[in-house]
């Protein structure tokens, strides 16, 4: 596949639909779906028809430009503007490129004339794809860099790597963040095997990660959520890489419900524990993760119900007693000592505030 065949978010060539990948039915359909307006961004977001963190972003920004194309009539005051953005700033609360995005939109269209509103805000949706889609690319780029190491190490032996949930390209604009770096080794001739946590409660390792590694024709195995300290054990795994919702300036980073355990675990057994980000998820202005990141508790059905493929349709079963109550906690936070290093669009740092800081000069810390 190429970069541009694995968008999950695309413009209409009419200008006024959102057409994304219905992530929910995946593996088992590929449907794609319309959002015409705001409420429907902020419907797909909360339901996660689109999800992981670059792609909220995005879906945010198309969203901020909806408001405006809606706003045809010009009357409409920037209170109006700024009242529904905070609606769509409230669709899901952890991944911090939600708020980025539609921050970044609206400080570029306040700045312009009500009349250059609607034009204004699809180019920066546009430059915000684009510039998702690059990040992701350069990741990838230093990434592989990593990998090919651990290749020459292991004389060409098959490089085992862990992921979990999904931080591929159904998360971001092309590629992936945690899944560039083994694009990149599977197309330079690198062995490479990729150990896909399930990612329960919503399984998007075993439904997204692994429908992508397939398509890409990237060898893997889906294992039970709690299967990757075992394989640790027993040298199966050469290196993690995952991605993050909102990473603190100090490096510590919140991802999907699990990822702390991985990392306590890849400690344990001195394996390498990378975390693979575009600058939009930095969140500059939190130091401590644990204390100040917030977590999604997502409804309890989630917990309680499995969904999956019977008899050819796609259907959702009961798996707990009726009457046993389920505590949905979305994310969870690992903090910067358990991580070797972040690949970014930069390049490849430590995860502690000075380094960041030498990656990216610009930020205020
Ligand atoms: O609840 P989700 O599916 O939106 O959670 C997604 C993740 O946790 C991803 O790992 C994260 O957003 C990084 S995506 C590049």
């Amino acid at each position: 596949m190429t970069g541009k065949e694995m968008r999950p978010i695309w413009l209409d060539e009419d200008l006024k639909t959102v057409k994304v990948i219905d992530q929910r039915r995946l593996p088992h359909e590929l449907i794609i779906a319309d959002l015409n307006n705001l409420d429907d961004i902020i419907m797909a977001i909360k339901e996660m028809y689109v999800r992981g963190a670059p792609l909220i972003g995005a879906a945010a920004a198309y969203g901020v430009y909806l408001i405006c194309l809606d706003t045809q009539n010009l009357d409409k005051s920037d209170e109006y503007l700024n009242y529904e953005c905070t609606r769509l700033k409230n669709a899901r609360p952890t991944a911090v490129n939600l708020v980025w995005a539609v921050d970044r939109m609206l400080s570029k269209i306040l700045q312009v004339k009500k009349e250059s509103r609607i034009i204004t805000a699809r180019t920066e949706a546009e430059n915000i794809v684009e510039f998702e889609a690059e990040n992701c690319r350069k990741i990838g780029e230093y990434g592989l860099s990593l990998i090919s190491e651990i290749s020459e190490k292991k004389e060409g032996k098959t490089v085992n790597l862990l992921t979990h949930c999904n931080a591929g390209w159904l998360a971001c604009i092309e590629w992936g963040t945690a899944t560039a770096p083994m694009y990149a080794a599977h197309r330079a001739g690198i062995d490479i095997h990729v150990w896909v946590d399930e990612t329960r409660p919503l399984n998007q390792g075993a439904r997204l990660t692994a429908w992508e590694l397939g398509k890409a024709g990237i060898k893997h195995t889906v294992i039970t959520d709690n299967a990757g300290g075992h394989l640790m054990q027993h040298h199966m795994v050469d290196m993690v890489i995952t991605g993050t919702d909102r990473t603190t300036y100090t490096g510590d980073v919140a991802n999907k419900i699990g990822t702390y355990l991985k990392a306590l675990a890849a400690k344990d057994n001195n394996i390498p524990f990378y975390v693979a980000l575009p600058s939009t998820t930095f969140d500059w202005t939190l130091r401590d993760g644990i204390k100040q990141i917030p977590i999604e508790v997502r409804d309890p059905d989630e917990i309680s119900y499995i969904q999956g493929k019977v008899d050819g349709k796609i259907k959702s079963v009961l798996i707990t007693p009726e009457d046993s109550p389920a505590g949905n906690y979305a994310f969870d936070v690992t903090p910067a000592r358990l991580i070797t290093g972040f690949i970014t669009e930069r390049g490849i740092c430590r995860a502690s505030e000075d380094d960041i800081k030498n990656l990216f000069p610009e930020k205020s810390l």
